[in-house]
């Protein structure tokens, strides 16, 4: 198969969008990209000292950069931040340059994966578990605006979900 448009995958953080992402490439034959991970090295810091530094709205104006930087080379497969596309200029363009994916997946299979990590200043709160769940019934319309929906259960692989996706 070749690809005329980029893949974005897009959802809540613990979806799953960098392990699928990086599979899904390989399927593909195509390379894997990242927008955290291309803010983080062009400001050598972590997100979270972006965060703590420079502010949300700060990281926001980057993610958006890079995003539309990254989806003007060759397609590709574009893991985006779970934040990413609740932004109509990210959607925005998006939409003109790539297809978008929502991995779908419930709020105790995403608590599960991140729970035990501290790398999100999002949920750096007294309660993340609380913010957790109320990003995600917050962000649920946004997601929904994606081209595709792929839901992503326990059960299936990373190499599994990475297949569902290239078949959708
Ligand atoms: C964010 C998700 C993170 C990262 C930043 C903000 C969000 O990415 O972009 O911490 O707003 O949900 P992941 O979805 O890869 O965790």
């Amino acid at each position: 198969m070749r690809l005329k448009k980029t893949v974005v995958l897009v959802g809540m953080m613990g979806a799953g969008k960098t392990a699928v992402g990086t599979a899904l490439a390989r399927l593909l034959n195509v390379e894997v990209l990242d927008s955290d991970e291309e803010i983080t090295r062009a400001a050598d810091r972590s997100i979270a000292e972006i965060f703590q530094r420079d502010g949300e709205a700060f990281f926001r104006d980057r993610e958006y950069e890079v995003i539309g930087r990254l989806l003007r080379s060759a397609p590709a497969v574009l893991s985006t931040g779970g934040g990413a596309f609740l932004a109509e200029r990210n959607r925005d363009q998006i939409r003109e340059f790539g297809v978008s994916v929502w991995l779908r997946a419930d709020l105790d299979l995403l608590w599960s994966r991140v729970r035990h990590k501290n790398t999100r200043p999002l949920l750096r709160t007294a309660n993340p578990r609380q913010t957790l769940t109320e990003l995600y019934h917050a962000r649920q319309p946004f997601y929904e605006l994606a081209d595709l929906v792929v839901d992503s259960t326990p059960e299936y692989s990373v190499e599994e979900m990475a297949e569902r996706v290239a078949q959708a």
